[in-house]
């Protein structure tokens, strides 16, 4: 049974101040997520990694980008061993932004994942179409060569703990968000592909999440589909009330 997973992406919003008051803000709430068997965590600019790590231990912390080298002449980035030193160990992989705006590529990515998993962290890998791709009818083609390119050559036991997050880059901040059926499609079709590359094992232990205007009136929907394990949600994660009101709806 692959557990429910709720994990805000914060973007360049709040400052190491704001991250503070979110995370001993949420602490009862972290606990309420770990008693009902739900993960729940966010993803917050680099500098309130720390703050939120220190101040709410229950919450997954993640980045929001890594550089695949260790060290060196990389202006600008941060490596794999700097976010161990401060004890995080999830990162978000290939966001459209980060491929819209950062050039970063399938190939990128895959480099980048494959740096995550050789030190045991998790990367949650991004995948989606644009609108001109979902009206196109290319949906699959593009997330099979997300996938297939973003995971290339991982082993089976390394790529388990991966997580997968559909978002369509038309529904992202756009409020327009998928239907759970466009949802659930996808995410179905991203196991297949999972189990295609990886074995059936491994494709049924991987969380695949939904992402793209989420919000507390939506995400019950989705954690319905069977093929839906969560949900990545950037706009609503940012109040405390509504991303309080997310976990509450998963949780009914
Ligand atoms: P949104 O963003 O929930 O504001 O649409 C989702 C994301 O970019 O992960």
């Amino acid at each position: 049974m692959r557990k429910k997973l709720l994990l805000g992406n914060w973007k360049m919003n709040k400052t190491i101040a704001e991250a503070k008051e979110f995370a001993c803000l949420s602490l009862e709430m972290a606990k309420q997520a770990a008693k009902n068997n739900i993960d729940i965590g966010v993803a917050p600019t680099f500098l309130g990694l720390d703050v939120i790590k220190k101040n709410n231990p229950s919450l997954i912390v993640a980045a929001q980008n890594v550089n695949e080298n260790d060290a060196g002449a990389y202006t600008g980035e941060i490596s794999v061993p700097m976010l161990e030193e401060i004890g995080i160990d999830w990162v978000i992989i290939g966001h459209s932004e980060r491929r819209m705006y950062n050039n970063e590529t399938n190939a990128s990515c895959n480099k980048k994942i494959a740096r995550l998993l050789k030190s045991h962290m998790t990367p949650v890998y991004c995948v989606g179409e644009t609108l001109t791709q979902y009206e196109n009818g290319e949906t699959k083609s593009v997330v099979y060569e997300q996938l297939s390119v973003g995971l290339k050559d991982l082993t089976k036991d390394s790529v388990k703990d991966i997580v997968i997050a559909y978002e369509p880059v038309w529904s992202i901040g756009t409020g327009k968000n998928a239907s759970k059926e466009i949802a659930e499609d996808v995410c179905a079709f991203i196991r297949s592909t999972l189990k295609d590359l990886f074995g059936e094992d491994v494709a049924e232990s991987i969380r695949v999440l939904y992402g793209g205007s989420v919000k507390p009136e939506n995400i019950h929907d989705y954690l319905t589909m069977p093929n839906i394990d969560g949900a990545l949600v950037g706009g609503a994660s940012l109040k405390l009330d509504s991303f309080q009101a997310m976990l509450q709806n998963i949780i009914k």
